[in-house]
């Protein structure tokens, strides 16, 4: 029998690009027989919707609605015990058990109930000199920390005998780290708020003993040996990789697609294709520079509104930007995005796209990426013709108002040389809204 690949879903800007959505579609054609999140936790919000049920994934894998799908999380994710169950409880309430198709990498980590505390804690010594990250306060960072610093809690500890002494020694040792906070930073949590947190997330980790938690690498190989394909859906996008973004206002984990391999105990040979997932404009929460960021307020307060740009996770209002097809470049560049998703390209709320093209810095144009986005000084800016709302819930290419027709040309020839084809283009919320463009 022929031996199974895995695809890899990665966002190509800042997070939010729908890829859930995405994950959606790809799954909906028989060629996936499961859905595996390789690194991050319950940072990410991913909204499917189908019919009238609407459902935001943090930390379940977007197949979750596809009910023969088999879903995994992989050793390089960080899993919020509390998240993990209140999300499969929402599932079956929605008549989607996924108990018996949720398997959990022993080797992945638990983010502990005081991890969220000294995330926020790191923020507000942070806020001091103005350098917040904006993070999601799930604990990411923290949680990451403790993987390199060789102390977390596996998943697989929970089923171990000496896991309430682990916990102790962590707990200890981060009550310690929360009082430095508090005694040099005046950052304090009300006892009563630890405790709730701490029952919360005994009660889940106990709940966490019955779900399948395996060798998943080994399961995996299994799966792939047996003539298996598996879809790896990345969180966060390229340019919040701890490497390769625009570092500190990044995540944690490497987002990009060669840390499939890294995040679920695979050989690089299995990757197939990787599927970068994009907007027609940007967006991006949290701090730091955003160079195509659109500098009439009211404008982006319109996009915000119309795109519904507030955080799956947190409820912040997302920043909106162009189109950045300078770091668009660094992104296929960097992730080998081969197959590329243009989402929400019903929305445009201009005459005219102001799409960059270029950073300069200081009057000179870049050729890099640079180092931090906050040396760039002024962006390139090519002017488009919009092409208003004319495009919504558009099925079928032939549609497409000219317009939009010329954005998706244009931007292709941008992005020639990178060889890579626009295969689908969304323009609404529901699952049917989108149609496809290249072949
Ligand atoms: P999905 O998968 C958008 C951002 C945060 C912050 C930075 C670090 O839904 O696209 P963290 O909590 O990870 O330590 O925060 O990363 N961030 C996201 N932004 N979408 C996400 O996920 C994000 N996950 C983290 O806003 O700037
Ligand atoms: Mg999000």
């Amino acid at each position: 029998m022929k031996k199974g690949f895995i695809d890899a879903v990665v966002g190509l800007q800042w997070g939010d690009e729908g890829k859930g959505k995405n994950i959606d579609e790809l799954l909906s054609h028989g060629v996936y027989a499961g859905v595996a999140r390789f690194q991050g936790g319950a940072n990410a919000g991913h909204s499917l919707k189908i019919g009238d049920i609407n459902f935001v994934g943090h930390i379940v894998p977007s197949g979750c609605l596809h009910k023969k799908m088999e879903l995994y999380i992989g050793n390089g994710v960080v899993v919020d015990a509390p998240s993990l169950i209140s999300e499969m409880a929402q599932l079956k309430s929605l008549g989607f058990d996924v108990s018996s198709r949720l398997y959990i990498s022993n080797r992945a980590k638990l983010v502990s109930y005081l991890h969220p505390f000294l995330d926020m804690a790191d923020e507000h010594m942070r806020g001091k000199s103005g350098t917040k990250v904006g993070t999601t306060s799930r604990g990411i960072g923290p949680a990451y920390s403790d993987v390199r610093a060789r102390r977390s809690l596996l998943v697989g500890d929970i089923l171990l005998p000496d896991f309430e002494q682990k916990v102790s020694t962590l707990v200890e040792f981060h009550e310690n780290i929360l009082n430095v906070y508090r005694d040099k930073y005046g950052f304090e949590i009300p006892e009563q708020k630890i405790k709730e947190a701490k029952e919360k997330w005994q009660n889940a980790v106990k709940e966490m003993k019955k779900l399948q938690i395996c060798d998943l690498s080994f399961l995996i190989q299994q799966r792939l040996k047996a003539g298996k394909n598996i879809l790896a859906e990345g969180a966060q996008a390229v340019m919040l990789d701890v490497d390769f973004g625009d570092y500190p206002n990044v995540t944690s984990s490497n987002t990009l697609p060669a840390n499939v391999c890294l995040g679920l105990g695979v050989p690089h040979t299995v990757l197939r294709d990787i599927y970068g997932v994009m907007k027609a404009y940007t967006t991006k929460v949290g701090g730091g520079s955003f160079p195509a960021r659109i500098e009439d307020e009211i404008l982006e307060k319109a996009f915000q509104k119309a795109g519904n740009e507030f955080g799956a996770t947190t409820g912040r209002p997302r920043m909106c930007g162009w189109i950045d097809l300078f770091a668009l470049r660094h992104a296929i560049g960097l992730s080998g995005a081969n197959k590329i998703f243009i989402n929400k390209a019903d929305i445009c709320l201009s005459d005219k796209v102001k799409v960059v093209t270029g950073y300069k810095s200081e009057g000179k144009n870049l050729k890099e990426f640079p180092l931090y986005l906050n040396q760039v000084t002024s962006a390139t800016r090519e002017e488009i013709p919009g092409w208003g709302d004319a495009n919504h819930g558009v099925k079928d290419k032939k549609k497409v108002s000219k317009e939009l027709a010329s954005y998706l040309n244009y931007i292709k020839n941008k992005l020639k040389d990178l060889n890579v084809k626009i295969i689908s283009v969304g323009t609404g919320k529901d699952r049917e809204d989108f149609f496809n463009w290249d072949k």
